[in-house]
């Protein structure tokens, strides 16, 4: 269902999971993207970041808002674990906001399980503060899945 793409990355899409164009950039240059389109339009996309010989992190995953709450998002976080294990990779980590409450409940949905917190993690590397769902957004839950 998905491609790979080297250049012409649909950045306003790769924004939606992260809001610093800064770090999108650096984790491109390191990570596979992979792309989902639909009528010739992007509508999904994730990047697959090699972090140690066997363990790759989801470091974005995003589908464009209108799309959204259709199913889209659990069929790319599976096709991704796929692509993973396709890949020999033993484990596949992501990490997502403590106020990010839907992401918490996909990424439990498809298999993940929580490993740890990363305090402070957002407050640190974020300019701006981020709230969701009421929430302020200043640790990384950390979660991760066997292969
Ligand atoms: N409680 C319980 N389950 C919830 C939930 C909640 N509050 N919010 C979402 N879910 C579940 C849905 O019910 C669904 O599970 P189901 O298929 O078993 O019903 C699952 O999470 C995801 O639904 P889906 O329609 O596949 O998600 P999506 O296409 O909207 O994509 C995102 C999910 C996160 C990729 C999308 O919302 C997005 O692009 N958000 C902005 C970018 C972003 O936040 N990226 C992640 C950064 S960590």
């Amino acid at each position: 269902m998905t491609r790979i793409i080297n250049e012409e990355y649909p950045l306003s899409l790769l924004l939606l999971a992260d809001p610093s164009e800064k770090l999108v950039k650096e984790y491109l240059k390191r990570g596979q993207c992979y792309i989902f389109e639909k009528d010739d339009e992007t509508i999904g996309v994730y990047v697959l970041l090699p972090t140690r010989p066997e363990s790759v992190e989801l470091v974005n995953i995003a589908v464009a808002e209108r799309y959204q709450a259709k199913g889209i998002g659990k069929a790319l976080v599976l096709d991704a674990i796929e692509q993973a294990k396709q890949h020999g990779y033993g484990i596949i980590e992501v990490g997502t906001g403590n106020s990010s409450i839907g992401q918490l409940a996909l990424y439990q949905k498809c298999g993940f399980r929580i490993t740890g917190v990363d305090r402070d993690f957002f407050t640190i590397h974020y300019e701006e503060e981020i709230v969701e769902n009421g929430i302020v957004c200043g640790d990384m839950i950390r979660l991760a899945k066997q292969l």
